[in-house]
């Protein structure tokens, strides 16, 4: 039988933890960490995301605020606001929700964000150190969050084959390095790529992060493979709209050894490492060491 891995659960058992340090940086070290969410525009999917990650947020105590600017706004105003809250020392995560409107350069608007409090890790200065594998950085919360799923499973993936679906600079390609630095095979499978089965079918890890519905066959994958589905889509079946991942959950886990449900596998647990790296953060700025 196939372990479905309860990320809510496991996310929850986090944040319970990190509520715990969140008070010992209040009590001890006088530091109240703060995150601000910027929204531009009215992505409905968007809003939900960022209404979860407030109340996520304020439940174990940090402090959180959503700015939501008009989908209109000229760059540089953004930029302006950006930089207000990169000189507010009370302010220790900054977070830019994603997709900005077409007319804004998402990647200046990324990079205008303090490296120490980029909370998602998407800054130049975070990439380059991810890539270089040195610790001192933030990472992207959802591939961090799969890699942390995966090794509650199996914890030396030492020579493991591992494929990831998918090249986004959120997930596929930070995804690549983590999995890379657990000295795994890796290989990265995208929109040209041929033989998807082939691949996936050598694979003792798979990374779905397509944003296709079912796009991953169960026949695909190996016996016995660890199954991040990191896939949110919604879908209308019978006149009802529903939550599915890029993985044929039902077939996949009757083979599996482990499998992430949608919804209630990365979803959480994405939520549950930005509060991570929020404390992180705080911590960073304020050279304290509480190993969060
Ligand atoms: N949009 C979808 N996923 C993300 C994410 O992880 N961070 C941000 N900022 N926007 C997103």
């Amino acid at each position: 039988m196939a372990i479905i891995i309860d990320g809510k659960k496991i996310a929850n058992d986090l944040c319970q933890e990190l509520s715990h340090k969140i008070d010992i940086l209040k009590k001890e070290h006088n530091i109240f960490p703060c995150l601000k969410v910027i929204l531009v525009g009215s992505n409905p999917a968007s809003q939900v995301y960022v209404r979860n990650k407030q109340k996520k947020a304020e439940s174990i105590g940090i402090s959180s605020e959503t700015i939501v600017l008009p989908d209109d706004i000229p760059e540089n105003e953004l930029i302006k606001k950006i930089d207000e809250l990169n000189k507010d020392p009370s302010v220790h995560g900054i977070l830019v929700q994603l997709p900005l409107p077409n007319h804004i350069n998402a990647s200046r608007i990324i990079n205008s964000v303090n490296v120490e409090k980029d909370v998602d890790g998407f800054h130049d200065e975070n990439v380059g150190k991810l890539v270089k594998g040195e610790k001192n950085c933030l990472v992207p919360c959802t591939p961090k969050c799969s890699l942390y799923l995966i090794k509650s499973i199996e914890e030396n993936l030492s020579g493991k084959n591992a494929v990831v679906i998918g090249r986004s600079n959120i997930v596929g390609k930070p995804m690549f390095h983590l999995l890379l630095q657990e000295n795994c095979t890796v290989t990265i499978l995208h929109s040209k790529s041929t033989n998807l089965a082939e691949y996936c079918s050598k694979a003792d890890i798979v990374v779905a992060a397509v944003g296709k519905p079912n796009f991953v066959q169960a026949e695909w994958i190996k016996e016995g493979a660890i199954v991040i589905d990191v896939g949110i889509n919604s879908v209308n079946i019978g006149g009802q709209n529903k939550l599915i991942g890029d993985v044929e959950f039902e077939g996949a886990k009757k083979k599996v050894k482990a499998i992430t449900p949608v919804p209630g596998g990365v979803g959480p647990m994405t939520i549950a490492f930005l509060m991570m790296n929020t404390v992180t953060a705080a911590c960073l700025q304020n050279e304290v060491d509480l190993s969060v």
